[in-house]
């Protein structure tokens, strides 16, 4: 069922409240936004991530992925990112302007990991091979056999969990409707009706 809210202080609050869903529900369709970041040359990137935690009182996402892979590189040159959600449910897209921190030590790191740890999940953080690493063979999958390093002299690895945590600057939402759309950009303190 559609809900229709009306006014800002209606809208402003169910927008974290989907988000926090989203971090909860696997099959909420705001679980899996589009991260896009700008490379080296200053070219545009951007992947799919999973929505893990959400702090509407602080204004953060979290994110977990692989401390060596590009995108933590690149949010480390540059942190200026934006997040893509759309849910056809709710006909509401999502643009969130957003400046990142990749946290792969500390105490936070260790608490999370050893529950990633216990998943599925666990070996994309222990490959020997970085995430984007060019395999050998044509089998396209990067276990010990196709990887390039010996795995009999290959030190034990330790593992590349990181958090990418986005601090939320501002957000440009979007709600399609056959009765009109409606489109707004929102700060914490900011909000403003645009052109849809
Ligand atoms: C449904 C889906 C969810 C994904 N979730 C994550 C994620 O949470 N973290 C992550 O680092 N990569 C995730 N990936 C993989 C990224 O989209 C991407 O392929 C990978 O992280 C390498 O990105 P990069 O080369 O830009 O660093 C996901 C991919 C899909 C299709």
């Amino acid at each position: 069922m559609k809900i229709h809210l009306q006014t800002p202080s209606e809208i402003r609050p169910q927008i974290w409240i989907e988000l926090g869903r989203a971090s909860l529900d696997r099959h909420h369709e705001w679980r899996t936004p589009v991260l896009a970041s700008t490379d080296a040359d200053g070219l545009p990137d951007a992947r799919t991530v999973v929505l893990r935690q959400v702090d509407a009182g602080a204004g953060q996402l979290t994110f977990y992925t692989d401390s060596r892979s590009p995108k933590v590189a690149q949010l480390q040159a540059k942190s200026p990112a934006m997040l893509v959600f759309w849910s056809a449910r709710l006909s509401w897209q999502l643009r969130v302007r957003v400046a990142c921190t990749v946290i792969t030590a500390g105490p936070e790191v260790d608490v999370l990991w050893q529950g990633v740890k216990q998943s599925a999940a666990a070996g994309d953080y222990l490959s020997l091979l970085p995430p984007g690493v060019v395999l050998p063979q044509t089998s396209g999958k990067a276990n010990v056999e196709t990887a390039s390093v010996d795995p009999a002299n290959a030190p034990a690895p330790a593992h590349s969990f990181a958090i990418l945590r986005a601090q939320v600057l501002q957000m440009d939402w979007l709600e399609l409707s056959r009765e009109g759309h409606r489109r707004a950009q929102l700060s914490d303190t900011t909000w403003e009706w645009l052109t849809p």
